[in-house]
């Protein structure tokens, strides 16, 4: 039997923008309407852990309306003829909810949860407990989202760069490349690696990138045919 080829996604929140789930930096994107360092960084988090916790259950609230999009699907599909791996920095659980298999997620998961007294003990919310689940304290320990705030370490970003340098291909998808280390991923790509970045308004990438100047599914199908 064949080994199969390793193909590698690395997604951003271009990936979910088709789900309806805003990103971060387009016109009207997150940081748009929230003063990133208040409510997603080390010391906003100890400054007002509510308004926090206000923000990550606002953007929970939405994940529950939003559905996998095809890119999603189209990813998960290609598990039967690849060793598949997703690599992103999205803290939605739509890859998961696609049917991938493979998942790291370098900037943390917006359903889960964390004790702050022992930061082992993760806790997964259940979708109806959104609105229930006393959002700040659970089976006796105060929490904090699972996520990782800005000024805070990337403890994931060594697997990941791990599985980046194993890669037969590598697909960066819906990611402006402006935060790091996760925007340095893709130059831990291995001489023999194709490399493809899917977005509609593409950041600047070295000349051995293949730009498809598309949107997730659209880029995503074209990709394919790319790859028969
Ligand atoms: N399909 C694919 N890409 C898209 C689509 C789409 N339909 N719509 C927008 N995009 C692209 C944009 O062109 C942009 O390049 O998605 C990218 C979104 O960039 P950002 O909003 O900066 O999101 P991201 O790169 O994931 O941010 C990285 O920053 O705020 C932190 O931790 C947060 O993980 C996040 C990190």
């Amino acid at each position: 039997m064949e080994q199969k080829k390793k193909i590698v996604f690395l997604t951003g929140a271009g990936m979910s923008a088709e789900s309806g789930i805003k990103t971060f930096r387009d016109a009207g994107g997150l940081w748009e309407n929230y003063p990133v360092m208040d409510v997603a960084s080390a010391d906003g988090f100890a400054r007002n852990p509510e308004l926090v916790h206000r923000f990550y259950n606002m953007r929970r609230a939405d994940l529950l309306k939003a559905q996998p999009n095809e890119g999603h699907r189209l990813i998960a599909s290609l598990e039967k003829d690849y060793d598949v791996y997703v690599i992103t920095q999205n803290v939605d659980n739509l890859h998961e909810r696609a049917g991938s298999s493979n998942i790291i997620h370098p900037h943390g998961e917006l359903m889960k949860v964390r004790a702050l007294d022992d930061d082992t003990k993760v806790f997964e919310l259940k979708p109806d407990a959104i609105e229930t689940t006393p959002e700040t304290i659970i089976n006796g320990h105060h929490v904090r989202p699972h996520i990782v705030f800005f000024q805070e370490a990337v403890p994931m970003i060594e697997p990941a760069i791990d599985i980046v340098s194993q890669a037969d291909i590598i697909v960066v998808i819906g990611t402006s490349l402006a935060v790091y280390p996760a925007a340095s991923l893709l130059h831990y790509a291995n001489s023999r690696a194709q490399v493809y970045y899917i977005d509609p308004h593409p950041a600047a990438v070295p000349s051995w990138v293949k730009v498809i100047e598309k949107g997730a599914s659209q880029g995503m199908k074209e990709l394919i045919e790319t790859l028969k």
